[in-house]
């Protein structure tokens, strides 16, 4: 019989076997301890992120304990229920990213590939040394993000690292388990947030042409003073673990699969490579929608009001859309992976991430000759079956260190 337990060891260690199993003898499958519907074929996965006037993204649109757990926990966050911009529909969610978009086109994040260039370089030569095994998770992937949208957002040096601490403290009262200290932290960083991006609006802080000063300025025209708070945090935290996962897993992609090393090493194709990556290990698995209305879906009626995962990196492996779904190949072309989402929602940081990724690959693949694990290193996978992490990416550089 069919099942879906995300919490066992081995479906953490490797959910992909039983993700296939579940693909092919349930693909549209109601799992009553998550109350929530998991889709893990590539077709309905799509019905699902095209059709946002049946699939919602608020999830004031759940009726059932999932609704209920998610209503809780928003009610004992500071910012409360003010709209966030992947929590929320048209018309709300257009005005939300209408503010930000523009700062994350292609065009524009080409304009930053210079400074993550620069970044990888200063990270790879004070991390990367002979002596010492080299994370490629936590000495690069975690920290690159974090440099990089602080850069986007336009705060200068001395604030970046201010700005950051009072978005994570902020984010943090969205733990289950808050604490009146986290309270007592997170009222103080609306405090210093709130301030602080005052003063970006009024000029008197932070660069004028900047992501930050246009957000601080739409403040009382386009957002309201909760929205521009919610806004802030999640361009500053979305793009931080997402980004730092693809760099691990695609790095432990890598290593796994040596033969892909030397094809990409010839290829020099990392733009192509970064999107196998995305496809064949996600750093973010499913996507959550909520139904406004009944459907049907591959075959299954689901009713309004319910919780639906697209679990997207089940459908990066239907063989129906990929063919030999399991390898993992460098220069594989033709259907899109669906790691960034797809439709109104698609990830606004996605050229952003890709750039980050590519440049710390390649910077990486120059600085060693082979792409190996330390021996003996034993990775440490978080809990969390909804966020892909490979906890730590220990690489071995005795001996392999060029120049
Ligand atoms: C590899 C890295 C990344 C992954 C895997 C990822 C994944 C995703 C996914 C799957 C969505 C769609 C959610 C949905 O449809 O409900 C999304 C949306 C979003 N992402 Fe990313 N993301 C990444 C990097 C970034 C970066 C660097 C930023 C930088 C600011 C960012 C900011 C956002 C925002 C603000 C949204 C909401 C967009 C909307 O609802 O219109 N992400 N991301």
């Amino acid at each position: 019989m069919a099942y879906f337990n995300p919490m066992r060891p081995s479906y953490i260690a490797d959910p992909y076997p039983a993700l296939a199993r579940l693909r092919s003898e349930a693909p549209v499958f109601f799992s009553e301890p998550h109350d929530a519907w998991i889709v893990t074929s590539y077709a309905e996965c799509l019905a699902i992120l095209h059709d946002e006037a049946t699939f919602a993204s608020d999830p004031a649109h759940s009726t059932g304990r999932v609704g209920e757990r998610i209503g809780q926990q928003r009610r004992k966050q500071v910012l409360g229920d003010t709209p966030r911009i992947g929590q929320s529909d048209a018309p709300i969610h257009g005005r939300l990213r209408g503010t930000v978009a523009a700062a994350f086109t292609p065009r524009y994040v080409e304009g930053v590939r210079a400074f993550v260039e620069r970044e990888v370089e200063v990270l790879l030569d004070t991390h990367l040394k002979p002596d010492r095994p080299f994370d490629a998770l936590n000495d690069l992937g975690a920290l690159l993000p974090r440099a990089v949208i602080g850069l986007q957002l336009g705060a200068p040096e001395v604030d970046r690292r201010q700005v950051m601490e009072w978005a994570t403290a902020l984010m943090q009262t969205v733990n289950a388990d808050l604490t009146a200290g986290r309270r007592a932290d997170a009222e103080a960083a609306r405090e210093g947030l709130l301030a602080y991006l005052g003063r970006v609006a009024r000029g008197e802080a932070g660069d004028p042409d900047s992501l930050l000063t246009r957000m601080a300025r739409a403040e009382g025209e386009r957002l309201s003073t909760e929205e521009l708070l919610a806004l802030t945090i999640d361009v500053a935290l979305a793009g931080n673990d997402t980004t730092a996962n693809l760099i691990g897993n695609g790095v432990l992609a890598l290593v796994r699969n040596p033969e892909e090393q030397i094809r990409l090493r010839a290829s020099e194709d990392y733009s192509m490579a970064v999107d196998e990556m995305l496809r064949y290990d996600p750093p973010q698995q499913a996507i959550a929608r909520f139904t406004c209305q009944a459907s049907t879906l591959g075959g299954r009626r689901i009713p309004a009001g319910a919780t639906v995962l697209a679990h997207v990196a089940a459908a990066n492996r239907d063989p129906a859309a990929f063919p030999d779904p399991d390898r993992f190949d460098v220069s594989r072309q033709g259907e899109r992976h669906l790691s960034l989402g797809l439709g109104v929602h698609y990830c606004v940081g996605a050229p952003l991430a890709k750039v980050e990724a590519e440049v710390a690959l390649r910077g990486l693949m120059a600085r060693l000759t082979s792409i190996r694990l330390e021996s003996g290193a034993v990775l440490q996978r978080g809990p969390d079956w909804m966020l892909r992490s490979a906890g730590v990416v220990p690489l071995q550089t005795g001996g392999l260190l060029r120049g």
